[in-house]
């Protein structure tokens, strides 16, 4: 289970999978073709499956092989962009839609997994955000108010969270929010899916999308699917170069799963309002030994491609959950992934921007990725159906990037700083000083290569500007990938495309 990086895979890959292997040999037409098999994907799918439609599900790796797999699974409708900024930026009823959009999530995945029998250990559990200093217990009190304007009476101000070393300040108190196992809910759905007629492909990259009164996707193998509606859930769209990857910015995440004794942390979600945030919850079911839970403990967010030594942002968790949990005893998982986080907080679902009507994407998830994904499936359904969404607008990816401005400009910023990657130079002067297991940029005249050394210590070069974009790729030490500073595009050492925007693998090294 250990990678060289010291990474391990989630907690959740280690529940066996379901066989959901279906290899595409042939042209298909459809009613709807789904791009992705992430939670966004599946929920869309097995909704439309039960409204009759016959959908084809194409997915590159495996059933929930891209974030899906990497969350922690928390559900809640207390969003990380605290109702006081939503207030501000989409008004009271903009910000109660929302709030009301994901506690329906929060539902509609307990109803899924009643109807379908799928055991996914869903559970409702409380939601504490804590206050750690009296800046934070100013801002937990604006929370406070902002809740109470949009009508969510059942949060109060507690005193103390259940957990005295977390904090001396007060906590808010939100009832009734969620925690569930994501993989067997995923295989769930999946079998759900195809025993109700719909196709599932793995292993199923979409290299070429073409837009049309009937939508085309067509795989790297030259298949071709026809469908009358295209919804493309691949986390962040691959079937878009520009519009929407200047309104959200990726970030890497990172996660510590510890084991504590038993029942010593009571079951519930947690988190603080630091910059980045901590949250954390239990998994009461995997914690590997029966005297153990195990205490999942996510943070230390960075810009994707912009840490030199990302592998400390493993320690900083560890030792913030040591001190905070000071029950924590051995470490036994450590994983990371990727967020996109919209500039105005929202996602974007729904038709996508300056293409035909009949294409439909889900992105801009942030750290609410399984409600907003569960919500892509509600409204992309609502959408193909022609049937009226309450949510339609305000998820509109074609909204209006204004409303969150600053952010806006500060990521695009960051973005056009990326570029002097260009001129700078490499990281190091020989192929021969990288190391085994390790990737480095060297400059090669005007131009940027990325070197892998692997195991053995045969050095792989392929060029290191992303072909999304341009930006120059960097090793994430970590994940053993190459990640874009820009729009968050990664790539496996051998060059092999990971993560969109990018579509297509590094090219060779001139
Ligand atoms: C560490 C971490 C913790 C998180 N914690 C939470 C949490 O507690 N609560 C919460 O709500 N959210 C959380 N999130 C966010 C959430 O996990 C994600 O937002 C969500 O899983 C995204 O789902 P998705 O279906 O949009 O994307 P994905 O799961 O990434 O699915 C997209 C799929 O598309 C496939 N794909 C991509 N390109 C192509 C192509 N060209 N052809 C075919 N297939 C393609 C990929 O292989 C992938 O499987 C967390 C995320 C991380 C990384
Ligand atoms: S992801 Fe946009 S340039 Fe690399």
């Amino acid at each position: 289970m250990k990678k060289e990086s010291g990474a391990t895979l989630p907690v959740w890959m280690n529940h066996e999978q379901a066989p959901v292997r279906q290899v595409l040999r042939e042209n298909i037409a459809c009613d709807v073709c789904v791009v992705g098999g992430g939670i966004a994907g599946l929920t869309t799918a097995y909704l439309l499956t039960r409204e009759g439609k016959k959908v084809v599900v194409l997915e590159s790796k495996e059933i929930g092989g891209g974030e899906s797999s990497r969350t922690t699974a928390h559900l809640s409708n207390a969003l990380d962009e605290q109702y006081y900024n939503l207030i501000k930026l989409f008004g009271k009823d903009g910000a109660r839609l929302a709030c009301q959009s994901h506690a329906r999530a929060i539902d509609k995945i307990e109803q899924i997994a009643k109807e379908e029998n799928i055991d996914c250990d869903f559970h409702r559990v409380d939601g504490y955000l804590i206050a750690t200093s009296p800046e934070e217990q100013d801002k937990l009190m604006q929370e406070l108010e902002a809740v109470q304007q949009i009508g969510w009476p059942e949060v109060v101000l507690r005193k103390h969270c259940p957990v005295d070393s977390l904090s001396t300040y007060p906590c808010l108190h939100f009832p009734n929010q969620g925690r569930f196992h994501i993989m067997k809910y995923l295989n769930g759905l999946a079998k759900s899916i195809q025993d109700k007629g719909g196709q599932i492909y793995s292993g199923a990259h979409v290299k070429e999308f073409k837009s049309g009164a009937v939508a085309t996707a067509i795989t790297t193998e030259g298949h071709s699917i026809s469908a009358n509606h295209l919804v493309v859930a691949t986390n962040t769209p691959v079937n878009d170069k520009f519009a929407i990857h200047t309104k959200q910015a990726p970030y890497r995440t990172y996660v510590v799963g510890v084991q504590v004794p038993k029942d010593s942390v009571p079951d519930a979600l947690y988190w603080d309002l630091k910059d980045p945030y901590h949250y954390v919850r239990l998994q009461k079911e995997t914690a590997g030994d029966e005297t153990f839970d195990l205490l999942i403990v996510g943070g230390a967010d960075h810009k994707t491609g912009q840490h030199d030594n990302p592998a400390e942002c493993f320690e900083e968790l560890e030792r913030w959950t040591r001190l905070k949990f000071p029950m924590a005893e051995q470490v036994i998982y450590r994983w990371s992934g990727q967020v996109y986080e919209p500039v105005d907080g929202l996602a974007f679902i729904g038709r996508n921007p300056g293409d035909e009507d009949n294409v439909y994407i889900a992105t801009g998830d942030s750290g609410h990725g399984m409600t907003h994904g569960t919500i892509s499936g509600m409204l992309i359904t609502d959408l193909i159906m022609e049937r009226p969404n309450p949510w339609a607008k305000l998820y509109d990816p074609g909204r209006s990037g204004l409303k969150g401005v600053g952010e806006y400009l500060k990521e695009n910023l960051n973005v056009a700083v990326q570029m002097k990657d260009h001129i700078t130079p490499g990281e190091v002067d020989d192929q021969m000083e990288v190391l085994p297991g390790t990737g480095r940029i060297l400059r090669k005249g005007a131009t940027k290569v990325a070197v892998y050394c692997d195991p053995n210590g045969v050095r792989h070069q392929h060029s290191a500007v992303c072909p999304h974009l341009g930006c120059v790729v960097s090793w994430n030490s970590v994940e053993s990938s190459w990640d874009c500073p820009c729009h968050g595009s990664r790539f496996d050492p051998y060059g092999k495309v990971v993560t969109g925007p990018a579509n297509t693998d590094l090219g060779p090294a001139k």
